[in-house]
């Protein structure tokens, strides 16, 4: 297949200021790798706005194109591992941060971080689950690898209606957890419900107490808040409880202490998605085409976006106006 001298991409930059848009560059001047795509869809993150509006230091060198999740088919390949016309998946893996991303007609991989897509996968639900499901999938990995099981007791995930948070709500429920869902919006708790929440509770109504140790309310949580709300966790998870610490919505800081640690033995649990090893990724991606598939896919992908609504969308998630996911079709 000829792969065009010019493409479109959503090239972000830095030398004027701030800019971020569509435009044309030469397919020569993309990041180099051993595979090349043509891409098919991308999905948007928080971290993708983050670095599309400028309001997050995500870019480590400029300019490079957004996108930090891509789907597309190998249009050539200098990898013994990947086949012209083979579909394939990234996520993370230095995409929008040392290196071009997806939202780009063509982008070159690297064959040690690209991913097979699984048989039972279309692309568009790839990217549906993309970075988000993705880290669901890390955060219960971790959690069931430190013993976590349904019969300890109910899950809770913060954030729910985000892109994380929902999958996590549904990823949860599929594999047989009790879930509780904690949300800014209650005009989504119906929504949360038909997703798998047994229960769902006002963020702004919450309160977890002050002392080091509350009575217990969850044997485990999945928090893609940080700052108070994961202060306030550590307080309530039961004993040999695990929380998958993965996002930052609410803030960075976590002032705690270490009676939960020593006194419950419960376990804060790191989730890097970006820099998941390899063979590790392989396996949650056949999770998540298996056993741990999202069922209700189609209801949390809500947004479909054309290219020219990206950056407008990106305000609004960050502006907390979004629920659920966005996947962007790339190819014309
Ligand atoms: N560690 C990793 O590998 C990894 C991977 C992906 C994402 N993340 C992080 O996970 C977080 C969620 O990402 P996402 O893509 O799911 O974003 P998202 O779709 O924008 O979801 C974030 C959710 O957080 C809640 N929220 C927003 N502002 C808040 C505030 N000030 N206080 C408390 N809650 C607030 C909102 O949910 P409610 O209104 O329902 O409460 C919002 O929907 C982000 O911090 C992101 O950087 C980390």
């Amino acid at each position: 297949m000829s792969i065009p001298e010019h493409i479109q991409a959503f090239r972000i930059d830095q030398r004027d200021g701030h800019c971020a848009d569509w435009q044309s560059m030469r397919t020569d001047q993309l990041s180099s790798g051993d595979v090349c795509i043509k891409v098919h869809y991308s999905s948007v993150n928080y971290k993708d706005a983050l670095a599309a509006t400028g309001s997050g230091k995500i870019l480590r060198q400029f300019p490079l194109n957004g996108g930090i999740d891509v789907v597309g088919e190998v249009v050539a390949s200098e990898s013994d591992q990947f086949d012209v016309g083979e579909p394939v998946l990234a996520t993370g893996s230095g995409l929008s941060e040392t290196r071009d991303g997806g939202y780009s007609e063509y982008l070159n991989l690297h064959s040690d971080w690209t991913i097979p897509l699984p048989d039972s996968l279309s692309m568009l639900d790839a990217m549906r689950i993309g970075t988000a499901g993705f880290t669901a999938a890390l955060s219960l990995y971790r959690m069931e690898a430190n013993g976590q099981t349904p019969e300890q007791g109910p899950i809770v995930v913060t954030g729910a209606s985000g892109g994380v948070g929902s999958l996590a709500v549904n990823i949860l429920s599929q594999a047989g957890y009790e879930v509780h869902a904690i949300s800014g919006k209650t005009q989504f708790f119906n929504w949360l419900r038909q997703l798998g929440a047994v229960s769902c509770s006002n963020r702004h109504d919450l309160y977890l107490g002050d002392r080091p140790l509350e009575s217990t309310i969850w044997a485990g949580a999945i928090d893609t808040v940080g700052g108070k709300m994961l202060e306030g966790l550590t307080r309530v998870i039961s004993p040999w409880g695990n929380i998958a610490s993965c996002g930052l919505a609410g803030g960075a800081e976590l002032h705690t202490t270490v009676m939960p640690f020593i006194i419950r033995g419960i376990s804060l649990l790191g989730i890097n998605s970006s820099q998941c090893p390899t063979e590790l990724r392989k396996q949650l991606w056949q999770r998540l085409a298996g056993p741990w598939k999202p069922p209700q896919l189609a209801q949390i992908a809500v947004t479909q976006l054309r290219r020219d609504e990206l950056p407008e969308y990106c305000e609004k998630m960050l502006a907390g106006q979004i629920h659920g996911r966005a996947t962007i079709q790339i190819k014309g």
